[in-house]
């Protein structure tokens, strides 16, 4: 029986009473699959689950989704339900952010290389405002293990700095990226593609293998193998890439051109208004 819980006072309470390793599932709800596949892999490591679901002022910027991003709690509570999900710890953001405003002007800031690169250079305050958020949710929860997905590969590297950098005593876990039969990422955001875009929009993931495949054949140094990508999404004038990029496994810098292995392939498109990521590693 999953338990949904508001206030920091009370998830703070139930954690005093429950087993260890607690493990901690980052949302902003509008759970899919690839929520399901972190939640999975917290019920196998871990005795006690806690699936939090905020949509996080802080990192959407002004001309962003906010108000529009999908909310669906009814929905959530019941996939959470059926996998076993112990707590949703579901707070209004006031609970977050007693001072939403000093929290805005003073966000924790992950350093400039990290920061101002591929998502985030048309995303401004977008990796301070998760940086703060889940600094904020470890505090209260403080739990062993903290899970995310490999999709959004940027964001795992700005957790990775802050558990570093504020020395936070919890492990953190990120599980492979859970797909369509398409091979589409699964994003809350598809939802709102219609079937047309949802089709066009499994050449993303085509895209990063062909290049990944170029690659390894050793037949393309990276920027050719980019170039051949961007030349196989071409025909397909309603995606418009932001970035197709090559960056290193361990700190995502820039790669030498001849490099053949350690690093992602990673893109971010629209289509229609709809902003869409994905990545694929280079072993
Ligand atoms: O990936 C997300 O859904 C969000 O960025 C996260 C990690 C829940 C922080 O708000």
């Amino acid at each position: 029986m999953t338990s949904l819980i508001k206030s920091v006072q009370d998830i703070k309470n139930v954690i005093a009473e429950s087993e260890r390793p607690l493990a901690l599932v980052p949302t902003m709800g509008s759970l899919h699959e690839g929520h399901i596949s972190l939640i999975k892999a917290a019920k196998n490591e871990c005795r006690t689950t806690i699936v939090y679901i905020f949509v996080n002022p802080l990192q959407f910027g002004p001309n962003e989704d906010f108000n529009e991003y999908p909310r669906n709690i009814t929905g959530d509570l019941k996939i959470c339900e059926e996998n076993n999900v112990d707590f949703v710890f579901a707070p209004e953001a006031g609970e977050i952010y007693p001072d939403i405003e000093n929290a805005k002007k003073n966000p924790i800031t992950p350093p400039d290389k990290l920061r101002n690169i591929l998502c985030g250079r048309t995303r401004q305050n977008h990796f301070s405002g998760v940086a703060t958020v889940i600094k904020r949710f470890l505090d209260i929860v403080e739990p062993d293990f903290i899970y995310f997905g490999e999709k959004d590969l940027q964001q795992l590297h700005v957790i990775k700095w802050l558990i570093k950098e504020f020395n936070l005593p919890v492990t953190l876990k990120s599980c492979p990226t859970a797909r369509e039969s398409t091979g589409l990422a699964y994003s809350s955001r598809n939802k709102y593609l219609t079937h047309e875009q949802e089709v066009i929009a499994a050449n993303l993931y085509k895209s990063l293998k062909l290049a990944k495949g170029n690659t390894r054949s050793g037949m393309f140094s990276i920027n050719k193998s980019i170039l051949e990508s961007l030349i196989f999404l071409s025909p397909f004038p309603e995606i418009k890439i932001e970035y197709f990029e090559a960056r290193d496994k361990t700190n995502l810098d820039k790669v030498a051109d001849d490099a053949k292995h350690g690093f992602y392939y990673l893109i971010a498109a629209r289509i229609g208004k709809i902003r869409l990521i994905d990545n694929i590693e280079v072993t």
